[in-house]
């Protein structure tokens, strides 16, 4: 039975990845900072949870040991700001990718797959960027012998995905949709589908072929930041499946936006480095021809023919929501 550990496992696409893996019968450990956040994973039978606080090197020694892959796919959207990037990302995107690269060679483990973005580039235009060019270098370069797959996925939409469905929530709430970046653009690529990839470099008949490969994953269709705000408030119902109008920011106007929404109460829910990750297309280098082949994905998913199913239900709760709320019960 293979048997993985996977950092991140607890998140949006790790969820899904831990799901796949357990199907094919594979024992899965997901280190967590929090257990209560992981506990969606509880039912799946070859899982099990370990809370962690640290990420120093005799714990990551200890959760790599014996296994034979381990799976980063830890990452963060904010953190405080810094030049090449803030101590956040350093940790998260470098530092760990680095320590975990090196618990493998002490551990004798072979494999790292380790989960990047479309754009990482070490003199990218912003620390989210410049950060993950980082993490990847850390994993390619440091230990002579590991067999290493990066994957660099666009933006990944599916249900809970934090942004067709931010734009819909924000357009029920908004009269209209104020939005920096609008014309830069994505290729959104499936949450199941990216989760199906990795999975394949793991467990797939033709895993051998991905080591030593990065993949860039993108969705089957192009759009700007502006169409996708769109289409999430038309799928998810507002104004009768019309949305609320968008309108393009010019930059000065974008950056005070984001800075403000930097001061959101519960965490920001968009940075001034996202805006300026938004500098860069997010849309692989080739065509958009599909996955490689060996990633067994046939045909990426699109937006038109998933999210509708899950932002129409969202859109419905929201209504009853609200309808509750001024009935006051
Ligand atoms: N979602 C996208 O659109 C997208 C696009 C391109 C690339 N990616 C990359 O794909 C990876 C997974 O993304 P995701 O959307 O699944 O993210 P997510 O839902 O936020 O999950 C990330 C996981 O990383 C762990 N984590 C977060 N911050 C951490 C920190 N400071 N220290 C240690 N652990 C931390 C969390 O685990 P616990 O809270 O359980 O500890 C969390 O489950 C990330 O590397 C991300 O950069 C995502």
């Amino acid at each position: 039975m293979p048997n993985f550990v996977v950092f991140g496992g607890s998140g949006f696409i790790g969820s899904q990845l831990v799901a796949r893996l357990a199907a094919t019968g594979s024992r899965v450990l997901v280190p967590t900072r929090r257990r209560e956040r992981a506990r969606h994973l509880l039912p799946l039978p070859t899982v099990d949870l370990v809370q962690i606080d640290t990420f120093d090197s005799a714990t990551l020694q200890r959760l790599v040991q014996g296994r034979d892959a381990v799976v980063n796919l830890v990452g963060i959207l904010h953190g405080r700001r810094g030049r090449p990037y803030g101590a956040d990302f350093a940790r998260a995107h470098v530092r760990l990718p680095q320590k975990l690269a090196e618990a493998c060679a002490a551990c004798g483990v072979p494999r790292l797959v380790h989960l990047s973005a479309l754009g990482a580039d070490s003199h990218g235009p912003s620390m989210y960027l410049r950060s993950k060019g980082d993490g990847e270098a850390a994993v390619r370069a440091d230990e002579p012998g590991l067999q290493w797959t990066i994957f660099r996925p666009s933006v990944v939409f599916g249900e809970g995905d934090r942004f067709l469905n931010l734009f819909a929530s924000l357009q029920r709430r908004l009269p209209l949709l104020p939005l920096g970046g609008a014309s830069q653009r994505f290729a959104p690529v499936h949450v199941g589908d990216v989760a199906q990839a990795i999975a394949a470099s793991l467990v797939g008949a033709r895993r051998r072929e991905t080591i030593g490969r990065i993949y860039e994953l993108g969705g089957p269709k192009v759009y700007t930041l502006g169409e996708l705000a769109r289409l999430a408030g038309a799928m998810a119902g507002v104004r009768g499946g019309r949305g609320r109008p968008v309108i393009g920011l010019p930059h000065v106007a974008a950056v005070a936006l984001a800075w403000l929404m930097e001061w959101a109460p519960g965490g920001p829910l968009m940075s001034r480095d996202n805006l300026d990750s938004m500098r860069v297309p997010s849309v692989p280098s080739g065509t958009l021809a599909g996955f490689a082949p060996e990633l067994g994905v046939a045909r990426p998913a699109s937006i038109e023919a998933l999210a509708p199913v899950w932002l129409r239900r969202l859109g419905q709760q929201a209504e009853y929501d609200s309808w509750r709320t001024h009935a006051g019960r």
